[in-house]
């Protein structure tokens, strides 16, 4: 497993224990992420830790004959609204980090009998929209003109649910561009070797075990600190931006459910809870929680944010049978519970 010492690695390693009894991960403890520098405590003790980073080549030599029947690829910058400004750095861990893993699976002697990469819904970018007379579009990146005159939205026209067998990928960010090229180099490199390959691509992952400290990824770990701490929420644009947050539980569960039923090539599958919320309602639910003031709509923007993200969970519902079972104020409530423990300890 790559990146396993992660916000989801961690996770997936409680949900793994038992079912899997020992797993390597290649985590290079990012300091972003991880500013102890320390094994995160909620990383299973079955796992070991290799302290190394995916983009160097001798981290993959140091490994050549080492057993892996299932690889597991997390590792990744994942700084969306960064990536825009370190796109070196997101392409070096994410797309040669990659490349690096490809050139290691080819060099060994046994192939593995299944891969599978953590994509994001970030490949989508604006996705797919309907206009008024039913007919669809792709309206691509809204321009910095179009946001700083404040028109948020495409006119005349809805956003529409994303699920991979429907909506074709454009990303508007680095991050997104990443990540759709880890799908098409894993998915060239896989289908050439007749090596299963399931991609998740996750929407909006939230819950206990983020990193606290990582500004730029988390929006719900960040609203939930600065509610505690009795501020005003910022909301950007109108705050009618719209997310999918999923619970970690859930985006586990649908990993393992991934893992344990591999099919022949390719499959691509969305995961999150399929539910729409508004980053103004996400605000103002945590604000009442936390009896803060009123979130308050700036009119701010982020070149290369989209405004509407939501998963379309029909097919991974049918072919993984699984069912988001945490709604979203049930998982704010754990997170924050999670948070407290935080800053008492
Ligand atoms: N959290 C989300 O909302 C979300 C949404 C969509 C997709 N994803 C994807 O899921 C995966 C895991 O994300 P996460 O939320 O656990 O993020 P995370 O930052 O908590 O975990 C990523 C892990 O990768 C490690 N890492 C980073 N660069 C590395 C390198 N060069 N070599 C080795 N390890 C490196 C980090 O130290 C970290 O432990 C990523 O691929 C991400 O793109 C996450």
């Amino acid at each position: 497993m790559t990146g396993g010492a992660g916000f989801i690695g961690c996770a997936l390693s409680q949900r793994l224990a038992g079912q899997a009894t020992s797993w390597t991960v290649i985590d290079n403890l990012l300091p972003q992420v991880h500013p102890s520098g320390e094994r995160p405590a909620d990383l299973h003790e079955a796992a070991t830790l290799v302290r190394a980073d995916v983009s160097q080549e001798q981290t993959w030599t140091e490994l050549d004959g080492a057993p892996a029947d299932t690889i597991i690829h997390l590792a990744a910058e994942t700084g969306t609204g960064q990536s825009l400004f370190e796109a070196s750095r997101h392409g070096l861990v994410n797309v040669v980090g990659t490349t690096r893993l490809t050139d290691w699976l080819s060099r060994q002697q046994r192939l593995p009998k299944h891969v599978l990469l953590t994509s994001s819904r970030a490949v989508y970018g604006e996705g797919r929209w309907v206009r008024a007379d039913g007919s669809d579009f792709y309206p691509g990146q809204r321009s910095h003109e179009m946001l700083s005159g404040m028109t948020w939205d495409f006119v005349g026209a809805a956003a529409t649910a994303a699920r991979a067998d429907l909506t074709h990928p454009s990303p508007t960010s680095v991050y997104g561009a990443t990540k759709l090229a880890q799908e098409h180099i894993l998915s060239a490199w896989a289908l050439s070797q007749q090596v299963p390959l399931t991609v998740l691509r996750l929407q909006n992952v939230y819950g206990p075990g983020q990193s606290l400290t990582n500004s730029y990824t988390g929006i719900v770990t960040l609203f939930s600190r600065w509610a505690k701490s009795g501020k005003e929420i910022p909301v950007f644009e109108d705050g009618q931006i719209v997310r999918d947050f999923v619970y970690i539980d859930d985006v586990a569960e649908a990993v393992a459910r991934g893992l344990g039923a591999p099919t022949p090539g390719l499959r691509i599958l969305d995961v999150g809870s399929g539910v729409p919320t508004t980053i103004h309602g996400l605000a103002t639910h945590l604000a009442l929680v936390h009896a803060a003031p009123a979130p308050v709509v700036t009119g701010q923007f982020r070149d290369g944010d989209i405004r509407h993200g939501v998963a379309d969970l029909a097919v991974t519902r049918r072919e993984l049978g699984f069912e988001p079972k945490t709604d979203l104020a049930t998982g704010l409530s754990r997170l924050q519970t999670w948070i407290d423990a935080q800053d008492e300890g």
